[in-house]
């Protein structure tokens, strides 16, 4: 089906952080994307009184919900059957079962698959490689380019979250944040380092519009965001919609370093969020162009910074 619109898409981790993003816009996308929507989940997500309002939602808008364990084939085999297109949205500690998953696709009629990326370019330069974060990620991309003959992939790398990023974490405030009922930031460095970000509503956006493209996504590694700014000019934002001057904390790049060898040296698993933090800092989410413009998305299709903030000081979680 390579270059073939999706007819029928099944979603994996689609209740998750990132996955009930994109599995809403793909369902709400006006023209349809895709005849069919599916998703595969385990009958404890299925059944579960937190995912019932938004099961129920998707399922009144054609939704179809396909139950079973991620790790029996049979089961995997089962939610395949008549799937051209598979989303994967699966959450860290899940990636590597995309290797099995993918084998099977290729035994199965699924066309086009989506590996859970929707984050940091693991593949930015010489260095990436040796990132403690992007082990699995880069294993999924290795076993596909190696193994796959059949199945096309794409890969939406959409850089930080804008929304994650602004969460100044009570357990991590070195690694940087924003405190709206404070009034507090964390800035790293200087805070004039230029960082690509993606908003959550963005990256369904996004991976919409990669859905309705087959002819430039498939096989591709796309590079998308909604803008590039600063920790500055994010502070400014927030000051200026605070209408009121924030106290703001520097820390400064050495630190940060140390801050991130301390963590994986205590296994803490928060030693991912520092070297994230860090490699976005040192300019590892820039292009010279992304791939928005390939996709039909414009400036003007993107969530602004301004709206982000709005969210975030009125509370409205992600
Ligand atoms: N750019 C960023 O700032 C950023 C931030 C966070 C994550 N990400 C990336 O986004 C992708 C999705 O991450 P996420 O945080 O959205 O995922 P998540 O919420 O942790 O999990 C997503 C879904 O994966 C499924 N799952 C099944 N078995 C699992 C297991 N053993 N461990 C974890 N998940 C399991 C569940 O599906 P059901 O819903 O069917 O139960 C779960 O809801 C990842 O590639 C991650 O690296 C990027």
């Amino acid at each position: 089906m390579a270059n073939q619109l999706p007819s029928n898409i099944l979603v994996v981790g689609a209740t998750g952080t990132i996955g009930k993003y994109i599995t809403e816009a793909i369902l709400s996308a006006g023209p349809h994307v895709g005849r069919q929507v599916s998703i595969f989940t385990s009958p404890a997500t299925a059944s579960s009184p937190d995912k019932e309002a938004l099961l129920s939602s998707w399922k009144s808008r054609g939704l179809s919900v396909i139950t079973g364990d991620l790790s029996s084939a049979d089961d995997v085999r089962n939610a395949y059957n008549g799937i051209d297109t598979v989303v994967s949205c699966l959450g860290r500690n899940a990636l590597a079962s995309q290797i099995e998953l993918l084998k099977l696709a290729e035994e199965s009629n699924v066309q086009w698959f989506f590996p859970s990326e929707y984050g940091t370019d693991i593949e930015y330069d010489a260095s990436s490689k040796n990132e403690k974060p992007h082990q699995n990620k880069l294993r999924v991309r290795e076993f596909i380019r190696e193994n796959l003959k059949k199945v096309k992939c794409t890969y939406v790398v959409t850089g930080p979250y804008i929304e994650m990023y602004l969460v100044l974490a009570p357990v991590a405030k070195e690694a940087g944040g924003y405190d709206a009922k404070s009034k507090k930031a964390v800035v790293i460095g200087s805070g004039d380092g230029k960082v690509g970000f993606t908003s959550m509503p963005d990256v369904g956006k996004l991976v919409v519009a990669a859905l309705r493209h087959p002819e430039v996504s498939t096989g591709k590694v796309l590079k998308v965001q909604s803008f590039v700014t600063t920790p500055n000019a994010i502070l400014a934002e927030f000051e200026k919609q605070t209408g009121s001057k924030w106290t703001v904390d520097h820390t400064p790049n050495q630190k940060l370093r140390e801050m991130e060898n301390e963590r994986w040296n205590a296994n803490d698993p928060i030693a991912t969020l520092y070297t994230l933090k860090r490699i976005w800092a040192e300019g590892g989410t820039l292009y010279d162009k992304t791939d928005n413009e390939i996709l039909g998305l414009t400036s003007g299709d993107m969530e602004p910074l301004s709206t982000v903030v709005e969210r975030a000081i009125s509370g409205k979680g992600y």
